[in-house]
């Protein structure tokens, strides 16, 4: 069966059982297929869509998740209001290669038993580590239990969330599973925004304020395109532009692109990453500095 073959327009089949979701992958493993895992939170949008494509187009077998996982979220953070749009993201899936959707309630995943997390060091510490304890926690944790569910041979994440992937790279090697972990460029809208399921938070003025963001990154290559080797006046520049938007800045950095430590020099491969609120919308962005 060829992708082709296998993309229909109706909207995938939808489980909210593990037992079904075994059975499921089960039959997979028997016939041989491939299969590919796409773990989102739901609210999709074109971003999710293109780690599904490449799903389908990599795998015979294509399952999303989608699950607001609760132990990622902090006290004071958009667990309560994050988008939870079921019916509309059957329908985005629908003829995009999607084959199973396993969405379950929050109790099927985290039963009242359930004492068991993922504690990570490493890529789980600074940035996203520091600004949102215990978000790492509840990520590998999620992600370790869809893992087991699911037994993927490959899993799709998306550079937005760079330290994420990072993360995810980690526990797949630290746990020794059989996973290939691939991560899909950013999908960004016309003006340059990164898609995020949060953006649908902001208003028509956050949203052109929003765009300091990605508006930095380009910035930020720009500079060090045009030789400028010390980050330093680097992320001066990117603050000063955040500021004027105005965004509330959590972090600004250009880091090393396999562990994240911040640079004083761009002497080797780099990112730049920030995160910044945007009235109450937390938002995170990266780009490569080449
Ligand atoms: O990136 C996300 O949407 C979530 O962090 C993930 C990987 C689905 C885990 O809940």
């Amino acid at each position: 069966m060829t992708t082709a073959e296998k993309v229909t327009q109706s909207p995938p089949e939808l489980l909210t059982d593990v037992d079904s979701l075994r059975r499921r992958v089960a039959q997979a493993r028997r016939a041989g297929l491939t299969v590919g895992l796409v773990p989102t939170m739901g609210a999709l949008h074109a971003g999710h869509v293109s780690l599904v494509e490449a799903a389908a187009r990599e795998c015979r077998l294509t399952i999303v998740t989608i699950f607001v996982n609760p132990t990622q979220f902090g006290p004071n953070e958009d667990f309560g209001r994050y988008p939870r749009t079921l019916e509309a993201d059957l329908a985005a899936l629908a003829g995009r290669g999607a084959d199973l959707v396993f969405a379950p309630a929050t109790e099927v995943m985290y039963p009242p038993s359930h004492v068991t997390y993922v504690e990570m060091g490493g890529p789980a510490l600074g940035l996203e580590g520091a600004c949102r304890p215990g978000h790492f926690r509840g990520v590998a944790t999620i992600v370790l239990k869809l893992f087991n569910l699911v037994q993927p041979d490959r899993a799709y994440f998306g550079r937005k969330d760079y330290q994420q992937s990072l993360v995810v790279k980690r526990l797949v090697r630290d746990f020794d599973l059989p996973i290939h972990v691939e991560v899909c460029p950013t999908m960004r809208e016309s003006d340059g925004l990164a898609m995020s399921s949060r953006n649908r938070y902001l208003s028509a003025v956050e949203r052109e304020r929003a765009l300091a963001i990605s508006r930095s990154l380009s910035l930020a290559r720009r500079l060090a395109g045009e030789g400028t080797r010390e980050v330093a006046p680097i992320v001066d520049q990117m603050r000063r532009m955040l500021e004027r938007a105005p965004v509330e800045i959590d972090y600004v950095t250009l880091a090393d692109r396999e562990t994240l430590e911040p640079l004083v020099r761009l002497d080797r491969p780099a990112l730049a990453l920030v995160a910044a609120r945007v009235g109450a919308t937390r938002l995170i962005d990266n780009d490569w500095i080449d």
